[in-house]
């Protein structure tokens, strides 16, 4: 992690869980962090306590609503004012709702695009762009995309999830061509979890939090540090190594 000293990462969805674990461990590696999130009182608190903590980056709270595209354009825009621009971009937030194929609200899924599919794309672009008119070949992009980019299980829940993280699937890859294709050796990693213990499953089941809690009963679960290392190892492989998808799912996982 020694190169990525002092150079700027983008966490998306920093407020709580993977995100926040993630922003945390790359501010105590050194890295300046801008961590974005509609909640960025929480982004403050972590901020504080890495600053106490006497961690040698800095985590910057940035408010963003990433269903709003003025506002992710606002942010790429203050943080090239502010900091230059990303070096680093982790597309991290990301929702379920339980909204079916059959009955589902309109409203749900549109959300579920909007945050999943479309935040992770404009945040992409903006990044690329950020590198390239600063002349970085270096840059990583890390989408944390999930099992439910590559396997569709039998429950209705999570169906129109599934299909955004299975976009998120499509576009770490077609994003590699390009990438390629522009003969840039900027790398982009999907990170796809089983089932992490976060704050994911009580805002999917938001009227039913005994059926989320059953979610992180059930079997020993990942923690948010255990993806939060992930994405240490994926910008510490050496330059040539282009991981595309790393998969981690609990030991006590069947699906
Ligand atoms: N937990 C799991 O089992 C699991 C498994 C596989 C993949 N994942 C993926 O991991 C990622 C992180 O999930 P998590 O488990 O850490 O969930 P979480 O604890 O619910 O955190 C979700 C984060 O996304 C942010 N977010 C949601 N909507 C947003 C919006 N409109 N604008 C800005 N930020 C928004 C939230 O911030 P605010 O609410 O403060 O805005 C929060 O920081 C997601 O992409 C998820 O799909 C999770």
């Amino acid at each position: 992690m020694e190169r990525w000293k002092g150079r700027v990462a983008l966490v998306t969805g920093a407020s709580v869980g993977i995100g926040a674990a993630t922003a945390r461990t790359l501010v105590q590696q050194g890295m300046k962090v801008v961590g974005c999130a509609r909640n960025v009182n929480k982004i403050e608190k972590l901020s504080a306590e890495c600053q106490s903590a006497g961690y040698s980056g800095t985590l910057i709270p940035y408010k963003c609503d990433l269903s709003n595209e003025e506002e992710i354009l606002s942010m790429f825009s203050a943080i090239k004012t502010l900091h230059k621009g990303v070096d680093v971009c982790i597309n991290n937030a990301g929702l379920a709702h339980s909204e079916p194929l059959l009955s589902g609200k309109t409203e749900g899924w549109r959300n579920m695009i909007d945050v999943n599919v479309l935040a992770l794309s404009i945040c992409t672009r903006e990044a690329y762009k950020s590198m390239t008119e600063r002349n970085v070949d270096d840059g990583h992009i890390i989408n944390i995309n999930s099992m439910s980019g590559h396997r569709v299980v039998p429950s209705a829940d999570v169906h129109f999830y599934s299909a955004t993280k299975y976009a998120v699937t499509a576009l770490t890859e077609g994003l590699r061509q390009e990438l390629r294709a522009a003969k840039s050796h900027i790398r982009v990693t999907s990170i796809s979890p089983g089932i992490v213990e976060t704050e994911f499953a009580f805002r999917h089941h938001n009227s039913d939090p005994e059926k989320a809690a059953a979610v992180y009963e059930s079997i020993k679960c990942l923690k948010a540090e255990d993806i939060s290392s992930a994405v240490t190892y994926v910008l510490s492989v050496p330059p040539h190594v282009q991981i595309g998808d790393l998969q981690l799912r609990p030991v006590e996982q069947v699906s």
